[in-house]
């Protein structure tokens, strides 16, 4: 299993191109099912995620045709599979997203039950919630959820909590149904806006994407399009905070100032100096940056993927901070990997509380998760030494060349 090894102490400097978002390219990978001609996708970061759900959509009976490292054509008018195999699932629970759409085009799918995964239960109820109230049966059978319906019928839904997930497979769904959907207290993300674009691009029609009210008129067929994916924030800020625990200074191309404003405002309040400038982000790391507290929640919120990237900050600026999590009840699995690293770190509960302190020391850890494993890279960056990172197929699945790139700004690091 590949590794990453970094030595620490480099201060970064230099322009980073910033990938098309990994959330907002699988939705809109997924949402081509919906269509029945070609779909072109372009600025698509290349990413292990990715390649996972155009074999999805394959397995579903889409064709899908690379047309260059950063575009695909897909074409989904044959498409007559409706199961989503565990194998998949299994893999990136970002497939369940393929429910809404077989729904809406085949009137059937059979998805594998998501289990379990690192960051928590992470259940679809509100998904089924909304697919039921638009007519759908639902049942759980052999570790499978199949759902039924002849044509789904718009209706109005209001979520429990702002999911993005269900708030995009129930907006997929709407699309080809009869009638409006109306859902309320949706979740806002910028990823879920780029999917709105993309469906109303194929001749959709929904409104007040980016809003907690979102209104989708369903009609009878969706037709081709070529769609721009939108810049990566998290991948942004992932590289935002490469600065600042280095004291370096970076551009960041390909940045849309807007999605990234909590991070932003916490890494001002923290002491960095950040400046839009053109497409992109000018961002300076200070030497005595401060602590700062962070709550994440859903956007416009501070985000939960950037928890761990900004409590491994934190673990070197000067003063105590609490990071609370509350999107997801099982997010701290990266603080015992930083403690290795001689960080000061307490978990109360949902809450981290860090203790800064003057200096990482490099040791062997092992990724938890995706972010996580950012997170520890990051940590690298800054401590003395070397730091050996394993597991690192989790940072593969959504960080387009991250070793490449920081190693492109001067950072000491390579894959063994
Ligand atoms: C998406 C992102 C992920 C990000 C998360 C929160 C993708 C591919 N992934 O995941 O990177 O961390 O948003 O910003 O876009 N929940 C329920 N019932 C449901 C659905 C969700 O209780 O039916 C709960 C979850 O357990 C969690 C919270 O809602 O506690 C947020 O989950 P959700 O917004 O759905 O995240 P994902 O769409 O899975």
């Amino acid at each position: 299993m590949g590794k990453i090894i970094v030595q620490g102490g480099a201060r970064l400097s230099g322009e980073i191109a910033v990938s098309g978002a990994k959330n907002a390219v699988l939705p809109v990978i997924v949402a081509a099912l919906l269509s029945e001609g070609d779909c072109v996708i372009q600025d698509m970061p290349q990413l292990a995620d990715v390649s996972t759900i155009c074999d999805v959509i394959c397995e579903l009976g889409a064709d899908v045709e690379k047309i260059n490292g950063k575009s695909v054509k897909i074409n989904a008018n044959n498409i007559n599979n409706f199961e989503a195999p565990y194998d998949y699932v299994r893999k990136m629970r970002a497939s369940v997203l393929v429910m809404g759409p077989l729904l809406a085009r085949l009137g059937k799918a059979r998805i594998s039950m998501p289990g379990g995964c690192a960051i928590g239960t992470r259940p679809i109820d509100l998904h089924l919630k909304g697919f039921e109230a638009m007519g759908a049966r639902i049942n759980m059978e052999h570790g499978y959820i199949a759902a039924e319906a002849d044509r789904l019928k718009g209706a109005r839904i209001y979520l429990d909590y702002p999911s993005v997930g269900a708030t995009e497979n129930i907006m997929m769904a709407g699309a080809l149904a009869a009638g409006t959907t109306v859902i309320e207290n949706a979740a806002e993300e910028p990823e879920l806006v780029d999917l709105a674009n993309f469906i109303n691009s194929m001749g959709g029609s929904i409104r007040g994407a980016g809003t907690k009210v979102i209104k989708i008129e369903g009609v009878t067929s969706l037709g081709g399009t070529t769609h721009n994916v939108i810049p990566d924030r998290i991948e942004a800020g992932t590289y935002m905070i490469a600065a600042a625990i280095t004291g370096g200074e970076l551009f960041l191309e390909n940045v849309i100032e807007d999605h990234l404003k909590p991070l932003i405002a916490k890494l001002k309040e923290a002491g960095m100096q950040i400046e839009e400038k053109g497409t992109g982000l000018y961002v300076r790391g200070e030497k005595n940056m401060k602590a700062v507290d962070v709550k994440t929640l859903p956007y416009p919120g501070f985000p939960t993927d950037m928890q761990a990237q900004f409590m491994s900050l934190m673990t070197v600026t000067q003063g105590t901070s609490v990071l609370t999590e509350t999107v997801f009840e099982n997010r701290f699995m990266h603080a015992e990997e930083l403690r290795r690293m001689g960080a000061h770190i307490k978990i109360e509960g949902r809450s981290a509380v860090i203790e800064g302190v003057q200096r990482l020391t490099g040791a062997p850890v092992k990724a938890p998760d995706l972010r996580a494993g950012a997170a520890l890279i990051l940590a690298g960056l800054a401590a003395e030494g070397e730091t050996e990172i394993a597991n690192t197929f989790h940072i593969d699945r959504g960080y387009d060349k991250i070793v490449e790139k920081l190693r492109g700004v001067g950072a000491k690091i390579q894959r063994s």
